[in-house]
């Protein structure tokens, strides 16, 4: 009897890609995939940690889904990372892996199936003798293919902001080779897929040549600029996009390659996080406010028509108002395309968690609405520019009313059309016509 597996994914887009090399994994080796979860032998849960509220939600979800009668229950990514031996505690778990051990999971339910093992932990981090990366040899091709796919370039990260978990649960910075990196592509392109986004934590620090990089250990000469430069030469190739950069590694040289690769799209999600300097200071960014804002100029300078998307944490362990304030100023002068704004969340064995100071959770929230009314103003005023323009649009969802259809311009804004043929998948251009908070309406050309 084949079993079958059921995937449930939480968090960033890597997550989401993670996910699709474990269905990947999981149908190459006998197991069969369902979208329902009450039909599967097997519920998989990979997960995120990055904030409190994301694990608790995890954790409902899977105490609710626990009372059908389920052969397997595997947690995999940060939470599995994150919590360690600890989550065999909760829910009846059986499997618990990590973000870079995904490839060995079907023998992992094997074992649980056959009964040679009902509790399996399998976590494989160690900054000095990392592994990462291994698991993308022992892959199978990739299974299945859309007009838009994640592509992961890279992972981990080095960088240890003092709030975040990801240096912990995702490791050490790891870039995959340039040529798999391009085969995977080629693949995805000859199976008719339209739009690639590049994906690493830290994306803008891909070096592609060093297979295995330990802290402190020198770059290869490969670059996200140089990688683009060759992925734009593949065929059959309308958009390309990369996520998520570090301030600190945005070089003049992919500045410049905005301006010269159609394909690439003018708009790059630069988190700054906060606009004031001692706050940036004791979060461990690496950079001023002013540098931040001087690096965003110069790219402007060299697009003209580039722009920006931003993540915001407030309420960060001693924050004054006044400092506050000056995220806010920050975000005036940018003039964020979109953005994302959080509250602080304190992350177990983080150095923020253990600062005196934290602030509490209603000041947090007063802030979080203020910051969030100043960035709608300036997305709201990102809509209504293009209204009365003519946008190139990939539509990837139907809206909520009949005949309606989502999609994304090349600054990722929502875009909203009615047609009578299914949309989704094709690249069409619109005029704008209307706009709002969220969204822009227009009609198809
Ligand atoms: N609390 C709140 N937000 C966080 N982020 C990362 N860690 C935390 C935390 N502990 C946010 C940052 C990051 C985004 C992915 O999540 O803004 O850029
Ligand atoms: Fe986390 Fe900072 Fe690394 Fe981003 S750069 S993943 S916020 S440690």
């Amino acid at each position: 009897m084949a079993y079958k597996f059921y995937i449930e994914v939480y968090g960033c887009q890597m997550n989401v890609y993670d996910a699709s090399r474990i269905a990947d994994i999981m149908s190459t080796t006998g197991f069969i995939r369902t979208m329902e979860a009450s039909e599967a032998d097997i519920l998989i849960f990979y997960t995120c940690n990055i904030r409190e509220k994301a694990v608790n939600k995890l954790f409902s979800r899977i105490g609710a889904l626990k009372k059908q009668k389920t052969t397997v229950v595997a947690v995999g990514g940060c939470v599995a990372q994150g919590e360690g031996e600890a989550i065999f505690k909760r829910n009846n778990i059986n499997i618990s892996f990590g973000s870079q051990m995904y490839h060995e999971l079907p023998q992992y339910v094997n074992s649980v199936i056959e009964n040679k093992a009902d509790k399996i932990l399998s976590l494989n981090l160690n900054h000095d003798t990392n592994e990462q990366g291994a698991k993308f040899e022992c892959l199978p091709k990739r299974q299945t293919s859309s007009y838009s796919e994640f592509v992961t370039i890279q992972e981990g990260c080095n960088n240890f902001c003092t709030y975040c978990v990801v240096p912990y649960t995702r490791g050490c910075e790891y870039s995959r080779p340039v040529a798999d990196v391009l085969s995977e592509i080629k693949g995805l392109l000859a199976s008719g897929t339209k739009e690639i986004i590049l994906i690493g934590q830290n994306v803008n620090s891909y070096d592609g040549e060093a297979p295995y990089i330990n802290i402190g250990q020198t770059r290869g000469t490969w670059s996200l600029d140089r990688l683009i430069l060759e992925i734009s030469n593949l065929n059959g190739l309308k958009r390309l996009r990369y996520t998520t950069s570090h301030p600190k590694d945005l070089s003049i040289n992919l500045m410049k390659v905005h301006s010269q690769i159609p394909v690439l799209t003018p708009f790059v999600h630069v988190p700054v996080q906060s606009g004031n300097d001692r706050i940036l200071r004791i979060m461990n960014r690496k950079h001023t406010a002013l540098e931040y804002v001087e690096k965003l100029q110069q790219f402007k300078a060299i697009c003209p028509t580039i722009q920006f998307s931003s993540d915001f944490i407030v309420g960060f362990p001693t924050e004054t108002e006044d400092e506050f304030y000056d995220t806010i100023r920050l975000a005036q002068r940018v003039k964020y395309t979109t953005s994302y704004s959080f509250k602080y969340s304190r992350r177990k064995d983080t150095p923020a968690d253990k600062m005196e100071g934290q602030i509490p959770e209603d000041i947090k929230e007063n802030r979080l609405k203020i910051l969030q009314t100043s960035l709608l103003k300036d997305q709201i005023n990102h809509n209504k520019a293009i209204i009365g323009t003519t946008q190139e649009v990939l539509f990837d969802k139907a809206g909520k009313k009949k005949s309606q259809y989502i999609g994304k311009n090349i600054y990722l804004q929502s875009v909203i059309v009615e047609s009578d043929d299914n949309l989704i998948g094709n690249f069409r251009n619109v005029f704008i016509e209307s706009a709002r908070e969220n969204c822009v309406f227009g009609k198809l050309m």
